[in-house]
């Protein structure tokens, strides 16, 4: 493998539709890199069966696993290190990375946030609960952010957003797939730049 392909990991924790579109953009527009690792929280979800389809790795890993929040990040930093990792993209993983993993990787983790940070981000702020927030909110616009991942939940530096209308008569379900939508373009157009050290 070239010198300059990328080894990334994405972490998910459900449908992994945002995985696909990272999975074909790489693909498609020959980026340099390769994503060799699908992690999750959950035993089975929709991204390993994917994951599976293309035979790449799959990485069952819960918190719960482990006897302290502190063995548990050894345990994630180390399977991601003994793998040469250089990358990790967030794709709809629904629980906080460790702290070991976060200062391993400083400026190496992507997320995508379905909201137009920094607002509507943090502690539970995240799928549903946050299109609920921005409608109830009276929001007339809302969209995805792609960000670094810091200590801080939601609060890395941003890279990249894009925007949707709110329209009247949506719903959180409504709201969810028009930004769903926008974030299958918004990611992959940042990995790229961000890979070109554009971002
Ligand atoms: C996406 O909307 C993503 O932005 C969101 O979960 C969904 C995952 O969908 N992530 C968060 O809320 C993280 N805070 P997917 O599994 O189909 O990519």
């Amino acid at each position: 493998m070239a010198d300059n392909i990328k080894r990334l990991a994405v972490f998910c924790s459900g449908t992994g539709s945002n995985f696909r579109a990272l999975f074909h953009a790489i693909r498609d527009r020959e980026l340099p890199a390769e994503i060799v690792l699908c992690l999750s929280n959950r035993s089975e979800c929709g991204a390993f069966d994917f994951a599976r389809e293309q035979g790449m790795e799959t990485m069952f890993i819960s918190e719960k696993q482990f006897g302290s929040p502190d063995d548990f990040g050894r345990a994630m930093l180390g399977a991601l290190q003994e793998r040469n990792i250089e990358y990790i993209l967030l794709a709809g993983y629904m629980r906080k990375v460790p702290d070991a993993v976060i200062e391993a990787y400083t400026d190496r983790i992507l997320n995508i946030h379905p909201a137009l940070l920094p607002k509507f981000g943090g502690a539970g702020m995240y799928g549903i609960h946050v299109h609920k927030a921005v409608i109830a909110a009276g929001e007339s616009e809302s969209g995805a952010t792609v960000h670094l991942v810091n200590e801080e939940y939601d609060k890395g530096r941003i890279l990249l957003q894009s925007k949707v209308a709110v329209l009247p008569g949506d719903t959180p379900e409504t709201l969810a797939e028009r930004v769903l939508n926008c974030e299958h373009i918004l990611y992959p157009d940042a990995l790229e730049q961000f890979l070109a050290g554009k971002l």
